[in-house]
Parts: C-alpha cells; sequence; structure tokens
C-alpha cells in the first residue's frame, strides 16, 4: 500500500515537473515571439522613416534644382542684356543655352513627379536679371567673376548630390550636368574672371548669395 502511493507521488512529481518544463517552454518561446515581433515593427519603422526621408530629400532637390536652373537662365539673360555688343556675348548665349536645357529637365521632372516648385521663383527672377545686369555694367571681368561664383557653388552642389545616387538615369544627367556647371566656371576663369576689381569680395558675396538661395529653394 505505502509503495503504491510512494510509485504514485513520484509520477505525480515527474508530470508536475514535466508541465513546468513545458510552461517554461512556452514562456520563452512566446518572450521570443514577442521579442521578433518588436524587432520587425522597429525595422519597419526604420524602413518607413528612410522612405520618407529618402523621398523628401529628392523632392528637395529636384525642388532646388529647378530653381537653381532659373536663377542661371535669369543671370546670363541679365547680362546678355547689357553685353550684346561684348567680345563675351557667344560665351554668354552658349551657357544660357546650357542651362535652358538643364531648366528643361527639371521642369519635366518637377512635372512628373508631382513636386511643388519653390514659391521664390519670382524672387529669383528678379535677384537673377539684377544681378547679371550689375555685374556686366561692372564689365566684362565682373560678369566672368559673377560667373566663376554661381557655377561653382551649383557644380558642388550638383557633386553632392551624386554622391547620394546609385548608378541610374538621374545620377548620370547630374553627373553631366556638373561636368557642364564646372566648364562654365572654367570658362568664366578663362575670360579672367579672376582679375575684375575686388574678385575675392564679389566672389564670396555671390557664392553667399547662391547658398542662401539654395537653402531657401530647398525648403520654400
Ligand atoms: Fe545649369
Ligand atoms: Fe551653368
Amino acid at each position: 500500500m505505502f509503495c503504491s502511493y510512494l510509485i504514485g507521488a513520484v509520477i505525480s512529481f515527474y508530470h508536475v515537473g514535466l508541465e513546468l518544463h513545458l510552461f517554461h517552454d512556452v514562456l520563452g518561446c512566446t518572450e521570443q515571439a514577442s521579442g521578433n515581433v518588436r524587432c520587425i515593427v522597429e525595422k519597419e519603422r526604420n524602413l518607413n522613416n528612410l522612405r520618407y526621408s529618402n523621398n523628401q530629400f529628392w523632392q528637395q532637390a529636384i525642388r532646388v534644382n529647378h530653381a537653381g536652373e532659373y536663377g542661371a537662365i535669369c543671370i546670363y539673360s541679365g547680362q546678355k542684356f547689357i553685353l550684346k555688343k561684348s567680345s563675351i556675348i557667344n560665351e554668354i548665349i552658349e551657357m544660357e543655352e546650357q542651362e535652358k536645357k538643364h531648366f528643361h529637365y527639371f521642369n519635366e521632372k518637377i512635372k512628373e513627379q508631382k513636386v511643388r516648385p519653390t514659391v521664390l521663383l519670382p524672387v529669383w527672377r528678379v535677384l537673377g536679371v539684377s544681378l547679371g545686369v550689375a555685374t556686366a555694367i561692372m564689365g566684362k571681368k565682373a560678369a566672368m567673376a559673377c560667373t566663376a561664383a554661381v557655377e561653382e557653388v551649383i557644380g558642388e552642389h550638383y557633386k553632392e548630390q551624386v554622391s547620394h545616387l546609385e548608378d541610374g538615369e538621374l545620377r548620370e544627367t547630374i553627373s553631366k550636368f556638373r561636368d557642364e556647371e564646372l566648364e562654365h566656371r572654367d570658362i568664366a576663369i578663362q575670360h579672367n574672371a579672376e582679375s575684375a576689381f575686388g574678385y575675392n569680395i564679389l566672389s564670396s558675396f555671390i557664392k553667399t548669395g547662391c547658398k542662401t538661395a539654395i537653402y531657401l529653394s530647398k525648403l520654400i
């Protein structure tokens, strides 16, 4: 009789132990599963943030490039108006034509990707034409100093964008535009931009203005 109680007790303890062990396993699995779910949710959130920031980055990039090319056309048209009989008129016309092609490309992107253009376009028009006219009145060298400063800032701006892009049509096109902007800078330097009166001050002033315009065009 005692032996059968003893055997019964041992078997019961064995079952309780087994169930506790199973319970522990189930708890472990649940914890692991909820940990995995948390991890997946976290990864999904990070991915969404990345998609959003990437998308926002490109919306801003297209908006600012569109504004920059528009501003460049305005500067050249101001210079062209004053320097129409000058020896550098062909260079100015040629550079302006390239800016028009650049502008056309980003104008198409704006429509295609439904990006809002900057509200500052009318401001850039007034300031761009005024800058072109003012530097052209100061003389050919000052006009070229303006071109060198503007093109250097735009070239650097495109260089930075290209570094964020993967291989593809957009990267190829912006790389081509970057090269053309830097060619414009070189043309301006070849035409004595650096010997313009007060070159360093004029160049710093225009570069700061361009960087401010880039900053503002991204935002509004
Ligand atoms: Fe351009
Ligand atoms: Fe240019």
